[in-house]
């Protein structure tokens, strides 16, 4: 990392790189901890005086956790996370600010919602959805499929993160009421979602309809450290790049689909190429 930043004298870091997913952080704890707090931490460590003008660090809406209040607003207390995962992302917070604090970082935190789009993690939903549908196995539908998530389409999320390398929070320059820019150091945190969340059930007949294919439902209670529903209030994103996400789950999962079928097909050639 040090020779890196060395060599690079980045001037805006985009910091992504996590032990991601809220299941696996109940079998395997100390890659959260090792990921996503020492792998951070070291990142902060290396660019405390490098002279980079803006971090940006992916962190998360499951960080809300046990919180009922919907929209989630970034002023909105993360002090009671449902998962291990969420844990080390509020903690991933927290050293951000410090640092930003200790060092005049300029910082901002996104919190994502739900991403689901081409090139996206293979043990979400989506994928495993799409498989199984193809296949006429049955799906796994948590909580009953009553789960409401604000689904993010990837190119809403990048384009919102392009944006906003451009609004790097500079200390005492709040920009409204519900700015959740620091009192004491140069960092805010960012809800990067639509705020239209969509119920599970209405998702899965966005993919049946993008497949022409129905799906056989196995339906299942909630799972421990899930939420019962996501929403982000994103006034304070639309105010620093004027845009949020928008895309409606029927058409990105319909990219989705377009992406997953031709690239599934061309990896398991691959496999068989490889015997
Ligand atoms: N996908 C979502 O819905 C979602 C939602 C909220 C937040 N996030 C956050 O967005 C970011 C990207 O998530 P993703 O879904 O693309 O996950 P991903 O698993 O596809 O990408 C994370 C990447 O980080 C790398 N990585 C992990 N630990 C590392 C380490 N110690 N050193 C170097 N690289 C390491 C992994 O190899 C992987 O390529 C993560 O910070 C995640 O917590 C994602």
């Amino acid at each position: 990392m040090r020779e890196i930043i060395a060599d690079w004298s980045p001037e805006i870091v985009i910091h992504l790189a996590a032990q991601a997913g809220v299941r696996y952080s109940m079998e395997n704890p100390a890659a959260y901890l090792s990921s996503n707090l020492i792998g951070t931490q070291t990142l902060l460590e290396e660019l405390k005086g490098s002279g980079v003008r803006h971090i940006l660090i992916a962190s998360t809406s499951s960080t809300y956790g046990g919180n009922a209040f919907l929209p989630f607003q970034e002023l909105h207390p993360t002090h009671q996370p449902m998962s291990l995962y969420a844990a080390t992302k509020i903690g991933m917070e927290a050293l951000a600010h410090s640092y930003s604090h200790l060092w005049d970082l300029p910082t901002t935190c996104f919190r994502f919602f739900t991403v689901y789009g081409p090139w996206g993690r293979p043990d979400m939903a989506l994928f495993k959805f799409v498989n199984a549908i193809e296949r006429d196995e049955p799906i796994d539908v948590y909580g009953y499929g009553r789960m409401m998530r604000d689904f993010t389409y990837i190119d809403d999320l990048v384009h919102a993160v392009e944006r906003l390398t451009e609004t790097a929070p500079a200390r005492g320059e709040r920009i409204g009421a519900h700015d959740s820019l620091s009192t004491i150091a140069p960092y805010r945190v960012v809800n990067i979602g639509g705020g239209q969340p969509v119920q599970l059930l209405d998702f899965i007949d966005a993919v049946e309809q993008a497949l022409g294919k129905n799906a056989r439902r196995n339906m299942l209670p909630m799972q421990p450290g899930d939420v019962v529903a996501t929403s982000a209030d994103a006034r304070l994103l639309r105010d620093l790049i004027g845009i949020i996400p928008s895309t409606p789950v029927d058409l990105g999962v319909a990219k989705f689909v377009e992406w997953f079928l031709p690239y599934r097909h061309a990896r398991s050639g691959e496999a068989l190429l490889a015997g």
